[in-house]
């Protein structure tokens, strides 16, 4: 098989390091990719939010399945393009990604099969919206209703500051907002496979939101994560699947538009009951480099099974093991990341399976490896237990040589 996967971060090079352990993968493309993933793959300049683009590429390069991993090509329709075009394709329509794009679709979706999730209101305007929280009071959640890059979600602990962001949300544009009621417990992800209605869950993991050290500070896109999540037992697992899962993907392919893809679900468990604070319709990074390491070669089969629709006969073949992924930024990161430092020491590292520093943002220069992003690095490994899980990731953090590498010392510190 030849295979095209989109995106150039730490969640694109993890799927392809799996994708390439599988022997039905013959040639591996990634777009845009980055200096990690071209040590193992082609790297492609692709417009990959263009679907004709992408779909023009895939038949000239006679692909047989497209990996999507961002969600904003899903937003544009780069799977409906492919779909169009007869390729196979891993990721949802544009219809079904609305499901990560707009909050308040989601919000209704779960409403008419009575899935958990907080109360909640959805505004049009600001006027009415500030005068639900002043009614309402504190604490409050308000989220703007489109893809925001994580930016999009406020928990107020005060009316003053449920205001001020509401009124940076409608600030002189029109605007959809869904205020909602804090949820309290503990939050854990939990990503399944769907082909419209058959759901296959493949793992649970938590991540680290908060740039500093004791879940502290500014939120990011996520400085660590380990799998499988302790909150998510089994019992967890099939009230989430009972009550979430299941109902709403029934839902979403009696309107007409089934989910195809991977969905994250993102969980908060209180006393042993699950409630939905949000979908994504594409993997958590840095939660996929946890999950990629655990399911190895069998993610290529899995994915392929869930483009065709082939789910029902689909197994995981779990190992009862752990993975952790710790994060290397930019300093600076979440704001102005310092970008253009050398990485040293790159190359001594274990590359084996149960070890491997995925590349984020880097980029190659003059035979270097340099931050170009953010997040630049996920130095990611997988043991019997997570304390060895740990420890095999932060000696490979340790012997980097990255003067402006930033990194939390205390990934899993809730699980460990
Ligand atoms: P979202 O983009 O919807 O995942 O929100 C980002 C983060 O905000 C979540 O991971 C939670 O930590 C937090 N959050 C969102 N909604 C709620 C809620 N209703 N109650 C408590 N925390 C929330
Ligand atoms: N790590 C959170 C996300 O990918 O949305």
């Amino acid at each position: 098989m030849n295979i095209l996967i989109l995106g150039g971060g730490g969640r694109e090079h993890s799927i392809a390091w799996a994708v390439l352990q599988n022997p039905k993968c013959d040639r591996l493309i990634v777009a845009p990719g980055n200096a990690g993933i071209a040590e193992i793959a082609e790297c492609a300049a692709l417009d990959i939010l263009d679907g004709a683009a992408v779909a023009a590429f895939a038949d000239e390069e006679s692909v047989d399945l497209v990996i999507v991993g961002p969600e904003a090509p899903l937003a544009a329709g780069v799977a409906d393009a492919l779909t169009r075009a007869g390729v196979a394709v891993f990721g949802p329509s544009a219809a079904a990604a609305r499901l990560e794009a707009s909050k308040a679709f989601t919000k209704e979706i779960c409403a008419a099969v009575n899935a958990p999730t907080a109360d909640y209101a959805r505004f049009d305007a600001l006027e009415p919206a500030l005068a639900h929280v002043r009614a309402v009071g504190a604490p409050i959640v308000v989220k703007a209703d489109g893809l925001a890059a994580g930016k999009g979600v406020t928990v107020a602990t005060t009316v003053t500051e449920a205001e001020a962001a509401l009124r940076h949300i409608f600030d002189g544009d029109d605007g959809t907002v869904v205020v909602e009621a804090l949820l309290t417990g503990e939050e854990a992800s939990f990503f399944c496979l769907v082909d419209g209605e058959d759901v296959l869950p493949i793992g649970s993991a938590q991540d680290h939101k908060r740039i500093g050290e004791g879940d502290t500070g500014p939120n990011t896109g996520g400085m660590g994560a380990y799998s499988p999540a302790p909150v998510m037992t089994p019992e967890v697992e099939a009230r989430a699947l009972a009550e979430i899962v299941r109902p709403t993907m029934a839902e979403m392919a009696r309107r007409g538009t089934p989910m195809r893809g991977v969905l994250f679900v993102g969980l908060m468990i209180e006393g042993g009951a699950p409630s939905l604070v949000e979908y994504n319709v594409r993997f958590g990074d840095p939660e996929c480099q946890c999950l990629m390491m655990r399911l190895g070669g069998q993610a290529l089969d899995l994915m392929m099974a869930c483009a065709e629709g082939r789910l029902d006969a689909a197994r995981v073949n779990w190992a009862d093991d752990h993975a952790m992924c710790v994060v290397m930024a930019a300093r600076g990161y979440p704001g102005a990341a310092a970008t253009g430092g050398i990485i040293a020491g790159l190359d001594a590292l274990p590359r084996t399976s149960g070890a491997m520093m995925f590349h984020a943002g880097t980029a190659e220069r003059d035979g270097a490896v340099v931050a170009a992003g953010g997040r630049v690095l996920g130095a990611t490994a997988r043991a019997g237990t997570l304390a060895e899980a740990r420890d095999a990731a932060y000696a490979m953090v340790d012997a980097v040589d990255w003067p402006d590498g930033v990194w939390r010392r205390d990934i899993g510190w809730r699980a460990l």
